[in-house]
């Protein structure tokens, strides 16, 4: 945790995101946190770190192992004027950030998305992503985005080494976690402002590093191959049929 606490009085080169940033030793879950702190109306930016977590949640309900020193535990609130159909986008945009963040660290080219939330390293995952919301009318009235990033653990458990990996495995070297934050919080700034401005970009960028694409995947009981991504964030896929079905990503889990 000490090597956290200086960020939360450094100056930030961040414009909005990131302020105020708030660190705790331990905590619930960073999501209902910042969920807590976007219903007393928090603005957008407030970002909730955690160097552990007792009840860390992944999606569909799965627990996130959320030990204390070794990774990063965040959560961001986001207001946005964007309708809740691309609110998928901002998963897609967090995971092109977590992305940039760890592409300081590793090759860029080992680094790649596994739609919609994860993203891998050689294809094991390093990062998951958790974004939550409220509609109220057919506005988004916040989002919040979690993100679990496995940063400096040298060793994982046997029943994860196939499937998962840390920043410190993957480049071989120990690694700072506030260089890793830092990194993170700024591509999350612009991967987030890019959401409204040009969500094209998102889907194209998306598109370029999605190991997905081109694989065969069976989602929601729909089996075929993993075609495209749709411009709302959703995956395409092509059944044995020739039927063209779109999936869509992002968890909006109350109504406002
Ligand atoms: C997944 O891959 O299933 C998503 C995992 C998201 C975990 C992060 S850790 C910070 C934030 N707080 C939570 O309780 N979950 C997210």
């Amino acid at each position: 945790m000490e090597d956290l606490t200086p960020l939360a009085t450094r100056r930030l080169p961040t414009k909005w995101l990131g302020r105020p940033l708030v660190l705790k030793a331990e905590t619930g879950s960073t999501n209902d946190d910042a969920r807590t702190a976007a219903q007393a109306g928090a603005a957008s930016g407030l970002t909730i770190v955690a160097d552990s977590q007792t009840s860390g949640r992944g999606r569909r309900g799965r627990s996130w192992h959320s030990p204390p020193g070794d990774s990063l535990y965040l959560s961001v609130v986001v207001r946005s004027s964007m309708r809740p159909d691309v609110a998928p986008l901002l998963t897609l945009a967090a995971g092109l950030a977590v992305r940039d963040a760890v592409a300081h660290f590793v090759a860029p080219e080992r680094v790649t998305i596994k739609w919609p939330n994860d993203v891998r390293i050689d294809r094991k995952k390093v990062a998951g992503i958790l974004v939550e919301g409220a509609i109220r009318g057919d506005a988004l009235a916040y989002a919040v985005l979690g993100i679990g990033l496995n940063v400096r653990g040298a060793s994982l458990p046997d029943e994860l080494r196939e499937r998962a990996t840390t920043l410190r495995i993957a480049r071989g070297a120990d690694i700072a976690r506030p260089e890793v934050l830092c990194a993170l919080l700024v591509a999350l700034e612009s991967r987030i402002d890019a959401v409204v401005r040009a969500p094209a970009e998102i889907v194209g960028e998306v598109s370029r590093c999605c190991d997905t694409l081109g694989t065969e995947v069976q989602i929601d009981g729909v089996a075929g191959r993993a075609e495209s991504l749709s411009p709302t964030g959703g995956i395409v896929i092509v059944t044995a049929a020739g039927e063209r079905v779109e999936m869509r990503s992002g968890e909006i889990v109350e109504v406002a």
